[in-house]
């Protein structure tokens, strides 16, 4: 795999860095208030299972699996649930764990849907933030990392489902894509 990769953008030990001072920033907010995270699947697994082994603090975790309707950047207020949660958000604080917020148009929808199942409070931690890509006006109110307008790979991130096991991530040779 890593032949394929033209340059890493973020160490290990980076991301390392980053989990831990997002987990400092969610320990200082969430002291006592046992939020209820939820990993947008598959992307924010391996960011979630790190991020919460810096948290020494009492947290439920769920899941779920969502895509966009519409696909392609046509910025859609709905997303289509793959897997929803085992949990009721009702009255919870809930933190949605996501690896990327590139156009924004997933998080509106889960903002919405968790806003309609009456969560206490809904906040966004992603490891990864595109601004530059932003078609929805969002807030991300935690984040890893700001990245330039690339497609990257790794540590949850996929290309056609391969990569997401590198324990870094990085930007792919143009030659992958036109295989
Ligand atoms: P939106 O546009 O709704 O989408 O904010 C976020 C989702 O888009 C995917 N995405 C990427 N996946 N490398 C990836 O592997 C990227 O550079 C990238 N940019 C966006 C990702 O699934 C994210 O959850
Ligand atoms: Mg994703």
């Amino acid at each position: 795999m890593d032949n394929d990769i033209l340059k890493v953008l973020y160490s290990k030990e980076q991301l390392h860095e980053f989990n831990v001072k997002l987990a400092a920033e969610l320990k200082r907010d969430y002291a006592g208030k046992y939020p209820l995270m939820v990993c947008i699947l598959k992307g924010a697994v391996l960011f979630m299972t790190d991020l919460v082994r810096e948290l020494d603090e009492y947290v439920e975790l769920d899941f779920m699996d969502v895509s966009s309707y519409g696909g392609g950047t046509e910025s859609s207020g709905d997303v289509k649930i793959l897997k929803d949660l085992d949990t009721s958000v009702k009255g919870r604080d809930v933190i949605i764990v996501e690896d990327i917020v590139d156009t924004g148009a997933t998080l509106v929808a889960l903002m919405k849907l968790f806003e309609t199942r009456q969560a206490n409070s809904v906040k966004v931690c992603s490891l990864l933030d595109k601004p530059s890509r932003r078609e929805e006006e969002v807030q991300v109110d935690y984040v890893g990392v700001t990245v330039p307008n690339e497609f990257v790979v790794g540590y949850g991130l996929d290309y056609a489902e391969k990569y997401r096991n590198l324990p870094y991530i990085g930007v792919l040779k143009p030659e992958i894509y036109s295989k």
